[in-house]
């Protein structure tokens, strides 16, 4: 197996990669926690600098290749795999640390997806998957998801929630020209064989944290927050904090989950509020009717939560989730209502 040695202040830290394992997967795998945001080749995060070995691109047209310095030996470890059975050293310019005792540390898990598909608007659906293990993750975090005869991997968040458990639950919106999401709504893929690395991410929630949260997500960026909702309910997390939610899609009929979030509302009717903001077109009165304790909303939906939560946003630990600009725009409301950057968690991947 090649052997790997990344370098990170000083220290050298040494592990072993499958053949044709991405560095970063084969890293985490073994326990380190090595830079990373989307593990997926589109945010950059995992930049190291190549000091000697030979490597293999597997996605040499990746986006996040854009902030590597041209020349210089950088190469993202998310989607590199050492050439050949040679060893690789390389050095990243953050800090590596073994990851914490109470992580739950990534890995492989095969799976095959179940039940015919389940459209929840006419561009997402909802997708589970049955592994052949039981996994343990973190309310918040996401899973890399590859099938084969379909190039690359694709990052997804759990919609469910449990201690442990061997099926994970997904939502996946039909993307022009994505790989994975063209293939899925291409046909019934029940009974197909995938595979998963994770579980990913450090937005993730315990009830530990001990704050009152705030969630805004736009689309299927929703997905993780369903799970955190779904362990800080069962963990009766709301009986002692406060939760707003903030869901923002384009119009009435591109929204899902609705009576999943009434049912979460009316359990904490006091503590937990939820609200649907819709861009480009309102609900009419039978709509929301039909949608009780849920409150309806139009604008932009980072725009929306600033309104609601002008004067509450100090203390609280806020997710963020959806398509980048919606992300990045949240982000800009929450820092400049001086919210501390500590306490706002997102992972970049889309
Ligand atoms: Fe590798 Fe995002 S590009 S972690």
């Amino acid at each position: 197996m090649p052997a790997i040695e990344i370098r990170s202040r000083d220290e050298g830290h040494r592990f072993e990669v499958d053949s044709g394992e991405r560095i970063l997967y084969g890293g985490l795998r073994s326990g380190l926690d090595l830079p990373y945001e989307c593990a997926t080749g589109t945010c950059g995060s995992c930049k190291a600098r190549l000091l000697d070995g030979e490597l293999e691109e597997l996605w040499p047209d990746a986006p996040g290749k854009d902030l590597l310095k041209p020349n210089s030996g950088d190469f993202l470890m998310c989607q590199c795999v050492p050439k050949g059975s040679g060893a690789v050293t390389a050095e990243v310019s953050k800090p590596v640390a073994r990851l914490q005792a109470d992580a739950h540390a990534p890995g492989w898990a095969k799976g095959v997806v179940i039940q015919a598909p389940r459209y929840l608007t006419h561009d997402v659906m909802a997708v589970d998957v049955q592994l052949d293990r039981p996994v343990r993750f973190e309310a918040g975090q996401f899973m890399a998801l590859e099938v084969a005869d379909v190039p690359g991997t694709r990052g997804y968040s759990m919609v469910n929630y449990a201690t442990e458990t061997d099926r994970l639950a997904f939502v996946i919106k039909r993307k022009p020209g994505g790989g994975v999401s063209e293939w899925l709504f291409g046909g019934d893929r029940a009974g197909t064989p995938v595979r998963l690395f994770g579980p990913l991410g450090t937005a993730l929630f315990r009830p530990e944290m001990d704050t009152n949260i705030l969630c805004i997500a736009g689309g299927t960026g929703i997905a993780g927050i369903m799970s955190i909702l779904q362990r800080a309910c069962d963990e009766q997390y709301f009986d002692n904090h406060r939760g707003d939610v903030f869901f923002g899609v384009r119009t009435p009929a591109d929204a899902f989950y609705l009576d999943e979030l009434s049912t979460f509302s009316r359990k904490f009717p006091q503590t937990l509020n939820i609200t649907v903001a819709f861009s480009d077109q309102p609900a009419d009165d039978a709509f929301k009717r039909k949608h009780g304790g849920i409150h309806f909303k139009e604008g932009f939906v980072h725009e929306v939560a600033g309104t609601a939560m002008a004067d509450r946003l100090q203390g609280l630990t806020a997710y963020l989730a959806g398509p980048p600009p919606a992300v990045e725009a949240s982000v800009r409301l929450l820092v400049m209502s001086r919210v501390s950057p500590a306490n706002i968690r997102y992972d970049k991947f889309s």
